[in-house]
Protein backbone atom coordinates (compact mmCIF):
# COMPACT_ATOMS: atom_id res chain seq x y z
CA UNK A 1 0.00 0.00 0.00
CA UNK A 2 1.76 3.49 -1.13
CA UNK A 3 0.64 6.60 -0.22
CA UNK A 4 0.93 9.08 -2.62
CA UNK A 5 0.43 12.86 -2.62
CA UNK A 6 -1.48 14.45 -5.88
CA UNK A 7 -1.16 18.03 -6.91
CA UNK A 8 -2.62 18.04 -10.31
CA UNK A 9 -1.50 22.11 -10.62
CA UNK A 10 -3.04 24.54 -13.04
CA UNK A 11 -4.26 24.65 -16.75
CA UNK A 12 -4.41 20.88 -17.88
CA UNK A 13 -2.75 19.69 -14.99
CA UNK A 14 -5.51 18.22 -13.61
CA UNK A 15 -7.07 16.66 -16.79
CA UNK A 16 -3.42 15.07 -17.42
CA UNK A 17 -3.29 13.74 -13.60
CA UNK A 18 -6.81 12.28 -13.55
CA UNK A 19 -6.20 9.87 -16.73
CA UNK A 20 -2.32 9.10 -14.61
CA UNK A 21 -4.41 8.39 -11.97
CA UNK A 22 -6.87 5.89 -13.66
CA UNK A 23 -3.87 3.90 -15.61
CA UNK A 24 -2.37 3.34 -12.39
CA UNK A 25 -5.54 2.13 -10.71
CA UNK A 26 -6.29 0.19 -13.31
CA UNK A 27 -2.37 -1.62 -13.44
CA UNK A 28 -2.49 -1.70 -9.86
CA UNK A 29 -5.36 -4.07 -9.83
CA UNK A 30 -4.01 -6.30 -12.31
CA UNK A 31 -0.61 -6.23 -10.64
CA UNK A 32 -1.51 -6.53 -7.05
CA UNK A 33 -0.92 -3.59 -5.09
CA UNK A 34 -2.62 -0.87 -3.66
CA UNK A 35 -2.25 2.89 -3.24
CA UNK A 36 -4.35 6.00 -1.61
CA UNK A 37 -3.87 9.41 -2.43
CA UNK A 38 -4.01 12.77 -1.10
CA UNK A 39 -4.63 15.68 -2.74
CA UNK A 40 -2.78 18.76 -2.66
CA UNK A 41 -4.43 21.99 -4.57
CA UNK A 42 -1.04 24.01 -4.94
CA UNK A 43 -0.64 25.97 -8.07
CA UNK A 44 -1.66 29.10 -9.57
CA UNK A 45 -5.37 29.25 -8.62
CA UNK A 46 -4.21 28.38 -5.19
CA UNK A 47 -1.83 31.00 -4.69
CA UNK A 48 -4.57 33.78 -6.31
CA UNK A 49 -7.01 32.44 -4.11
CA UNK A 50 -5.01 32.66 -0.45
CA UNK A 51 -2.05 35.15 -1.59
CA UNK A 52 0.47 32.24 -0.05
CA UNK A 53 2.25 29.59 -2.68
CA UNK A 54 2.41 26.82 -0.69
CA UNK A 55 1.60 26.86 3.20
CA UNK A 56 3.91 26.42 5.83
CA UNK A 57 3.37 22.97 7.09
CA UNK A 58 3.30 21.76 3.05
CA UNK A 59 6.76 20.45 2.86
CA UNK A 60 6.43 18.70 6.19
CA UNK A 61 3.27 17.15 4.97
CA UNK A 62 4.93 16.23 1.74
CA UNK A 63 7.77 14.54 3.37
CA UNK A 64 5.28 11.61 4.65
CA UNK A 65 4.29 10.31 1.65
CA UNK A 66 5.84 7.18 -0.37
CA UNK A 67 5.74 9.77 -3.16
CA UNK A 68 4.58 12.79 -5.06
CA UNK A 69 2.70 12.92 -8.36
CA UNK A 70 2.76 16.34 -10.11
CA UNK A 71 0.25 17.63 -12.81
CA UNK A 72 1.56 20.74 -14.19
CA UNK A 73 1.99 24.32 -12.49
CA UNK A 74 1.75 27.73 -14.37
CA UNK A 75 -1.14 30.66 -14.78
CA UNK A 76 -1.38 32.85 -16.94
CA UNK A 77 -1.97 35.54 -14.23
CA UNK A 78 0.50 34.76 -12.05
CA UNK A 79 3.66 36.61 -13.10
CA UNK A 80 6.94 33.84 -14.19
CA UNK A 81 8.60 33.11 -11.41
CA UNK A 82 6.52 32.98 -8.49
CA UNK A 83 5.11 29.78 -9.09
CA UNK A 84 8.66 27.96 -10.41
CA UNK A 85 11.00 29.30 -7.45
CA UNK A 86 7.90 28.34 -5.07
CA UNK A 87 6.66 25.57 -5.56
CA UNK A 88 8.69 23.36 -7.89
CA UNK A 89 12.29 24.60 -7.17
CA UNK A 90 11.00 24.53 -4.15
CA UNK A 91 9.67 21.04 -3.25
CA UNK A 92 13.17 20.18 -5.17
CA UNK A 93 15.17 21.87 -2.75
CA UNK A 94 13.98 21.13 0.46
CA UNK A 95 13.04 17.50 -0.69
CA UNK A 96 16.26 16.92 -1.69
CA UNK A 97 16.13 15.79 -4.90
CA UNK A 98 19.07 16.33 -6.45
CA UNK A 99 18.47 14.17 -9.68
CA UNK A 100 16.59 14.87 -12.62
CA UNK A 101 15.66 12.13 -14.40
CA UNK A 102 14.62 12.02 -18.19
CA UNK A 103 14.16 9.45 -20.42
CA UNK A 104 14.57 10.50 -24.10
CA UNK A 105 12.95 7.71 -25.52
CA UNK A 106 11.44 7.17 -29.22
CA UNK A 107 8.33 4.57 -28.87
CA UNK A 108 7.15 3.07 -32.33
CA UNK A 109 4.60 4.90 -34.20
CA UNK A 110 5.56 8.19 -33.12
CA UNK A 111 7.06 11.34 -35.32
CA UNK A 112 10.33 12.45 -34.72
CA UNK A 113 11.53 15.40 -36.19
CA UNK A 114 14.77 13.71 -37.21
CA UNK A 115 14.72 12.30 -40.29
CA UNK A 116 15.60 8.87 -41.15
CA UNK A 117 16.21 8.08 -36.86
CA UNK A 118 14.14 5.49 -35.43
CA UNK A 119 13.09 4.03 -32.04
CA UNK A 120 16.68 2.02 -31.77
CA UNK A 121 18.71 5.62 -32.57
CA UNK A 122 16.69 7.61 -29.87
CA UNK A 123 17.21 5.96 -26.64
CA UNK A 124 19.04 7.38 -23.72
CA UNK A 125 18.41 9.21 -20.20
CA UNK A 126 19.61 12.01 -18.94
CA UNK A 127 20.68 12.35 -15.77
CA UNK A 128 20.69 16.27 -14.67
CA UNK A 129 22.20 17.42 -11.31
CA UNK A 130 18.74 19.23 -9.35
CA UNK A 131 19.88 21.36 -6.82
CA UNK A 132 22.65 23.09 -7.47
CA UNK A 133 24.51 25.44 -10.15
CA UNK A 134 23.09 28.21 -11.41
CA UNK A 135 19.70 27.13 -9.77
CA UNK A 136 21.01 27.74 -6.37
CA UNK A 137 19.88 31.22 -6.28
CA UNK A 138 22.92 32.71 -5.13
CA UNK A 139 24.02 36.43 -6.51
CA UNK A 140 22.20 39.86 -6.21
CA UNK A 141 22.47 42.89 -7.48
CA UNK A 142 24.00 46.16 -7.02
CA UNK A 143 22.66 49.68 -7.93
CA UNK A 144 19.74 47.82 -9.14
CA UNK A 145 17.81 50.31 -11.30
CA UNK A 146 20.64 53.03 -12.15
CA UNK A 147 22.79 52.99 -15.15
CA UNK A 148 25.58 51.36 -12.78
CA UNK A 149 23.57 48.16 -12.24
CA UNK A 150 25.89 44.81 -11.65
CA UNK A 151 23.73 41.77 -11.57
CA UNK A 152 25.28 38.50 -10.43
CA UNK A 153 24.22 34.82 -10.31
CA UNK A 154 26.75 32.59 -9.59
CA UNK A 155 26.81 28.54 -10.16
CA UNK A 156 27.46 26.71 -7.04
CA UNK A 157 28.84 23.37 -7.99
CA UNK A 158 29.62 21.22 -4.37
CA UNK A 159 31.88 18.30 -4.52
CA UNK A 160 29.25 16.32 -2.43
CA UNK A 161 26.67 18.03 -4.88
CA UNK A 162 28.51 16.76 -7.73
CA UNK A 163 29.94 13.53 -6.25
CA UNK A 164 26.49 12.10 -5.30
CA UNK A 165 24.95 13.09 -8.24
CA UNK A 166 27.64 11.31 -10.38
CA UNK A 167 27.66 7.86 -8.39
CA UNK A 168 23.89 7.88 -9.49
CA UNK A 169 24.75 8.48 -12.76
CA UNK A 170 27.19 5.34 -12.87
CA UNK A 171 24.95 3.02 -11.04
CA UNK A 172 21.64 4.07 -13.07
CA UNK A 173 24.23 3.23 -16.35
CA UNK A 174 25.23 0.06 -14.51
CA UNK A 175 21.70 -1.06 -14.31
CA UNK A 176 20.70 0.00 -16.95
CA UNK A 177 22.92 -2.28 -18.72
CA UNK A 178 22.60 -0.82 -22.14
CA UNK A 179 25.59 0.84 -23.92
CA UNK A 180 26.88 1.29 -20.79
CA UNK A 181 28.43 4.27 -21.34
CA UNK A 182 27.98 7.57 -19.59
CA UNK A 183 28.79 10.52 -21.25
CA UNK A 184 29.40 13.56 -19.29
CA UNK A 185 28.56 17.16 -20.53
CA UNK A 186 29.94 20.13 -19.68
CA UNK A 187 32.21 23.22 -20.90
CA UNK A 188 35.39 22.81 -19.33
CA UNK A 189 36.73 24.97 -22.54
CA UNK A 190 35.21 27.77 -21.15
CA UNK A 191 33.91 27.38 -17.61
CA UNK A 192 37.56 26.39 -16.52
CA UNK A 193 36.21 25.95 -12.19
CA UNK A 194 33.04 24.11 -12.10
CA UNK A 195 33.58 21.74 -15.40
CA UNK A 196 37.30 21.10 -13.57
CA UNK A 197 35.26 20.00 -10.61
CA UNK A 198 32.85 18.03 -12.25
CA UNK A 199 35.39 16.62 -14.78
CA UNK A 200 38.03 15.54 -12.27
CA UNK A 201 35.16 13.72 -9.80
CA UNK A 202 33.82 11.87 -12.86
CA UNK A 203 37.24 10.51 -13.99
CA UNK A 204 37.82 9.49 -10.37
CA UNK A 205 34.63 8.15 -9.75
CA UNK A 206 34.55 6.63 -13.03
CA UNK A 207 37.63 4.62 -11.75
CA UNK A 208 35.43 2.71 -9.48
CA UNK A 209 32.85 1.56 -12.79
CA UNK A 210 35.80 -0.19 -14.87
CA UNK A 211 32.38 -1.69 -17.09
CA UNK A 212 31.66 1.92 -17.60
CA UNK A 213 32.46 3.63 -20.83
CA UNK A 214 33.14 7.16 -20.09
CA UNK A 215 32.54 10.24 -22.28
CA UNK A 216 32.63 13.59 -22.94
CA UNK A 217 31.15 16.23 -24.77
CA UNK A 218 30.65 20.17 -24.42
CA UNK A 219 27.59 21.37 -23.92
CA UNK A 220 27.12 22.93 -27.23
CA UNK A 221 28.67 20.14 -29.45
CA UNK A 222 25.95 17.68 -27.53
CA UNK A 223 23.13 19.95 -28.78
CA UNK A 224 24.57 18.89 -32.47
CA UNK A 225 25.11 15.46 -31.71
CA UNK A 226 21.62 14.74 -30.39
CA UNK A 227 19.98 16.03 -33.67
CA UNK A 228 22.47 14.43 -35.58
CA UNK A 229 23.50 11.09 -34.14
CA UNK A 230 21.27 10.46 -30.93
CA UNK A 231 22.25 6.78 -31.19
CA UNK A 232 25.80 7.47 -29.63
CA UNK A 233 24.07 8.19 -26.50
CA UNK A 234 23.16 6.09 -23.20
CA UNK A 235 23.10 8.14 -20.17
CA UNK A 236 23.97 11.69 -20.18
CA UNK A 237 25.11 13.27 -16.69
CA UNK A 238 25.13 17.35 -15.98
CA UNK A 239 24.43 20.10 -14.33
CA UNK A 240 21.28 21.79 -13.38
CA UNK A 241 21.58 24.41 -16.15
CA UNK A 242 22.86 22.41 -19.19
CA UNK A 243 20.29 20.02 -18.13
CA UNK A 244 17.41 21.89 -18.41
CA UNK A 245 18.29 23.33 -21.64
CA UNK A 246 19.19 19.86 -23.50
CA UNK A 247 16.34 17.76 -21.92
CA UNK A 248 13.86 20.49 -23.94
CA UNK A 249 15.67 19.65 -26.99
CA UNK A 250 15.30 15.66 -26.12
CA UNK A 251 11.94 15.77 -25.34
CA UNK A 252 11.35 17.12 -29.02
CA UNK A 253 12.97 14.75 -30.93
CA UNK A 254 11.30 12.19 -28.51
CA UNK A 255 8.11 13.61 -29.86
CA UNK A 256 7.44 16.40 -28.22
CA UNK A 257 5.84 17.59 -24.62
CA UNK A 258 3.07 15.28 -25.21
CA UNK A 259 5.16 12.34 -24.37
CA UNK A 260 7.93 13.78 -22.45
CA UNK A 261 8.09 12.70 -18.21
CA UNK A 262 10.41 12.86 -15.58
CA UNK A 263 10.98 12.36 -12.14
CA UNK A 264 13.00 14.53 -9.50
CA UNK A 265 14.32 12.04 -7.43
CA UNK A 266 15.69 11.64 -3.81
CA UNK A 267 17.28 8.34 -3.65
CA UNK A 268 16.80 7.96 0.09
CA UNK A 269 13.93 10.17 0.41
CA UNK A 270 10.57 11.61 -1.27
CA UNK A 271 10.48 11.87 -5.03
CA UNK A 272 8.38 13.63 -7.14
CA UNK A 273 7.28 12.51 -11.22
CA UNK A 274 5.81 14.91 -13.55
CA UNK A 275 4.98 15.39 -17.16
CA UNK A 276 7.68 17.84 -18.23
CA UNK A 277 5.49 20.07 -20.67
CA UNK A 278 3.87 23.19 -18.67
CA UNK A 279 0.00 23.84 -17.82
CA UNK A 280 -1.12 24.37 -21.55
CA UNK A 281 -3.75 26.85 -19.76
CA UNK A 282 -5.63 27.95 -23.43
CA UNK A 283 -6.33 23.74 -23.79
CA UNK A 284 -7.69 23.70 -19.78
CA UNK A 285 -11.07 21.85 -19.76
CA UNK A 286 -11.07 20.81 -23.17
CA UNK A 287 -10.27 17.06 -22.91
CA UNK A 288 -7.68 17.66 -25.61
CA UNK A 289 -4.44 17.52 -23.61
CA UNK A 290 -2.37 14.66 -24.30
CA UNK A 291 -1.84 12.69 -21.44
CA UNK A 292 0.45 10.48 -22.14
CA UNK A 293 3.46 12.33 -20.91
CA UNK A 294 1.78 12.05 -17.27
CA UNK A 295 0.92 8.78 -17.62
CA UNK A 296 4.23 7.90 -18.23
CA UNK A 297 5.31 9.84 -15.54
CA UNK A 298 3.05 7.40 -12.97
CA UNK A 299 5.04 4.56 -14.77
CA UNK A 300 8.23 6.38 -13.66
CA UNK A 301 6.72 6.69 -10.28
CA UNK A 302 6.11 3.13 -9.92
CA UNK A 303 9.39 2.18 -11.55
CA UNK A 304 10.79 4.29 -8.45
CA UNK A 305 8.40 2.65 -6.34
CA UNK A 306 9.99 -0.87 -7.22
CA UNK A 307 6.65 -1.84 -9.17
CA UNK A 308 8.80 -3.05 -12.25
CA UNK A 309 6.17 -5.06 -13.11
CA UNK A 310 3.46 -2.23 -13.15
CA UNK A 311 5.95 0.12 -14.62
CA UNK A 312 6.79 -2.01 -18.02
CA UNK A 313 2.86 -2.91 -18.30
CA UNK A 314 2.03 1.01 -19.12
CA UNK A 315 5.27 1.31 -20.83
CA UNK A 316 4.07 -1.24 -23.69
CA UNK A 317 0.35 0.22 -23.50
CA UNK A 318 1.97 3.54 -24.23
CA UNK A 319 3.42 2.00 -26.83
CA UNK A 320 0.40 0.14 -28.50
CA UNK A 321 -1.39 3.22 -28.25
CA UNK A 322 1.08 5.40 -29.59
CA UNK A 323 1.32 3.06 -32.97
CA UNK A 324 -1.69 1.69 -33.19
CA UNK A 325 -4.01 4.74 -32.63
CA UNK A 326 -2.71 8.02 -32.14
CA UNK A 327 -2.64 10.16 -35.03
CA UNK A 328 -0.42 12.80 -33.90
CA UNK A 329 0.32 13.93 -30.12
CA UNK A 330 -0.08 17.30 -30.11
CA UNK A 331 -3.32 18.23 -28.04
CA UNK A 332 -6.39 18.33 -30.60
CA UNK A 333 -5.01 16.32 -32.78
CA UNK A 334 -4.37 12.93 -31.11
CA UNK A 335 -8.12 12.17 -32.87
CA UNK A 336 -9.09 10.94 -29.62
CA UNK A 337 -9.69 12.87 -26.50
CA UNK A 338 -7.72 13.12 -23.69
CA UNK A 339 -9.50 10.45 -21.41
CA UNK A 340 -10.27 8.04 -24.54
CA UNK A 341 -6.29 8.03 -24.77
CA UNK A 342 -6.37 6.89 -21.23
CA UNK A 343 -9.11 4.33 -22.06
CA UNK A 344 -6.57 3.02 -24.14
CA UNK A 345 -4.01 2.91 -22.39
CA UNK A 346 -6.36 1.08 -19.81
CA UNK A 347 -7.39 -1.30 -22.06
CA UNK A 348 -3.70 -2.25 -23.41
CA UNK A 349 -2.42 -2.83 -19.74
C1 LIG B 1 11.91 22.09 -15.90
C2 LIG B 1 11.33 23.47 -15.96
C3 LIG B 1 11.71 24.19 -14.67
C4 LIG B 1 13.21 24.26 -14.62
C5 LIG B 1 11.10 25.58 -14.51
C6 LIG B 1 9.59 25.56 -14.66
C7 LIG B 1 11.49 26.22 -13.21
O1 LIG B 1 11.75 24.16 -17.08
O2 LIG B 1 11.48 21.29 -15.04
O3 LIG B 1 12.77 21.78 -16.73
O4 LIG B 1 13.82 25.21 -15.14
O5 LIG B 1 13.80 23.36 -14.04
MN1 LIG C 1 13.04 23.01 -18.35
Amino acid sequence: MYNIAVIPGDGTGPEQIREGLKVLEAVAEKVGFTFQTTVFPYGGTYYLQYNEVLPENAIEELKQFDAIYLGAIGHPDVKPGILEKGILLRLRFELDQYINLRPVKLYPGVDTPLKDKTPDDINFVVIRENTEGLYAGTGGFLKKGTPDEVAVQTSINTRKGVERCLRYAYEYCRHRNYKKKLTLCGKTNVLTYAFDLWERAFHEIGAEYPDIERDYAHVDAICMWMVKNPEWFDVIVTDNMFGDIITDLGAMIQGGMGIAAGGNINPEGVSMFEPIGGSAPKYTGQNVINPLAAICAGAMMLEHLGEHEAASRIENAVKEVCSKHLKSLAAGRMGYSTSEVGDLVVQYL
